[in-house]
């Protein structure tokens, strides 16, 4: 048996990333992050700072370096923890960029150009429709078959990507012989999708230009409750979830999440109370949850080299376990090594 960071070759592999642009919202941390921590003793955990998809937007490159370094600390802040896992920045480790190209010659700008994600980013940097962002989830795929990946645990926005992941698996696999293990979603029952707190009809995003649709996971307590208080409600006064109450639905959801209770339990907690006093309930526990991880933050924010050094760590060991698969990969291919 082994502890820490290393390897263990009776536990399943489970691999994530997330993009630093902003910081990580209540949706990244219940739709992935508190999943993440959660999971991270149990499996061989690969987490990573996804900046080479963070690039396929246009980036101010100072900000962009200090937004990459904060999220690590957002990371370790929120209980990611290099005793149980590999962590490191996506793009100082070549190979996925190296089995990114490989995989883009076996997949068809046709099936590319279908991925939603894809259609809306279009849409909204129509200025900017570079060819990485039609290739992202080409990235994404190398990101999780380079490490053998069993299980990535993501929100449901991931789903498609995923679906991509393990057709471009099999595709490989069927056309040179056994070499990438399909790997599965891991989206959790409540959480998978956090809505905005101003439009409740779509995802809770950080690069959302309006500060009261989101919260952040280093938010104050009086910043959080206050995004709460003016969260957009609906018609009505019932707290309970139902299609046409996207806004107290997506509360419900929260609240669940972070108390851990189902949606009837905090329906039944709340029967007979109204809108604001709920509002505030649901402002309270997220701060709450919160606290101690904004508090982590600045601990951890104020000591670059042990960021630095967590880093390097974490992306020595990654790119061991990739070169392992890349060299494969290679080979099947027919590229020419001596
Ligand atoms: P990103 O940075 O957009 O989001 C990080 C994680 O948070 C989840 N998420 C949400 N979950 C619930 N509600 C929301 N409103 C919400 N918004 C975001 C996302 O599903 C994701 O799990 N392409 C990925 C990053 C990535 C990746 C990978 C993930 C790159 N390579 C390989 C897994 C495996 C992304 O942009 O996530």
């Amino acid at each position: 048996m082994t502890t820490g960071n290393t390897q263990n070759a009776q536990k399943k592999i489970i691999l994530s990333g997330i993009q630093p642009t902003g910081t990580i919202t209540l949706g990244n941390y219940l739709g992935a992050v508190q999943n993440w921590q959660r999971m991270q003793a149990d499996f061989n955990s690969i987490f990573f700072i996804a900046d080479l998809h963070a690039l396929t937007v246009r980036r101010e490159p100072a900000e962009f370096r200090q937004t990459a370094i904060n999220f690590f600390a957002q990371l370790l802040a929120c209980g990611i923890s290099p005793e149980n896992a590999i962590i490191y920045f996506q793009s100082h480790v070549r190979q996925h960029a190296e089995l990114a190209w490989i995989l883009n010659c076996n997949t068809y700008v046709g099936e590319a150009s279908r991925m939603t994600q894809f259609k809306d980013k279009s849409a909204k940097h129509a200025d900017n429709v570079n060819m990485g962002l039609m290739d992202y989830p080409v990235l994404m795929a190398a990101d999780i078959l380079l490490f053998n990946s069993d299980l990535v645990p993501v929100g449901i926005d991931q789903k498609q990507h995923l679906e991509l992941t393990r057709d471009l698996a099999i595709r490989f696999n069927n056309r040179y012989g056994e070499t990438f293990k399909v790997p599965d979603g891991y989206i959790p029952k409540t959480g998978a999708k956090i809505c905005s707190l101003q439009d409740p009809t779509a995802k809770m995003s950080k690069s959302d230009p309006d500060q009261n649709a989101t919260v952040s996971i280093i938010d104050d307590e009086a910043t959080i409750v206050r995004r709460f208080k003016r969260a957009v409600t609906d018609s009505g006064a019932e707290i309970c979830v139902r299609e046409d109450k996207p806004g107290i639905s997506n509360l419900i959801t929260i609240y669940s999440a972070i108390e851990n209770k189902s949606a009837a339990e905090v329906e039944r907690e709340f029967e007979g109370k109204g809108y604001g006093d709920f509002k505030i309930a649901v402002g309270e526990a997220v701060a709450a949850r919160f606290k101690p991880i904004r508090e982590e933050y600045a601990r951890y924010i104020s000591d670059k080299e042990y960021i630095a050094k967590i880093a390097k760590d974490g992306a020595e060991k990654a790119a061991v376990l990739a070169e392992r698969t890349l060299r494969k990969v290679k080979k099947k291919v027919g590229l020419t090594s001596f």
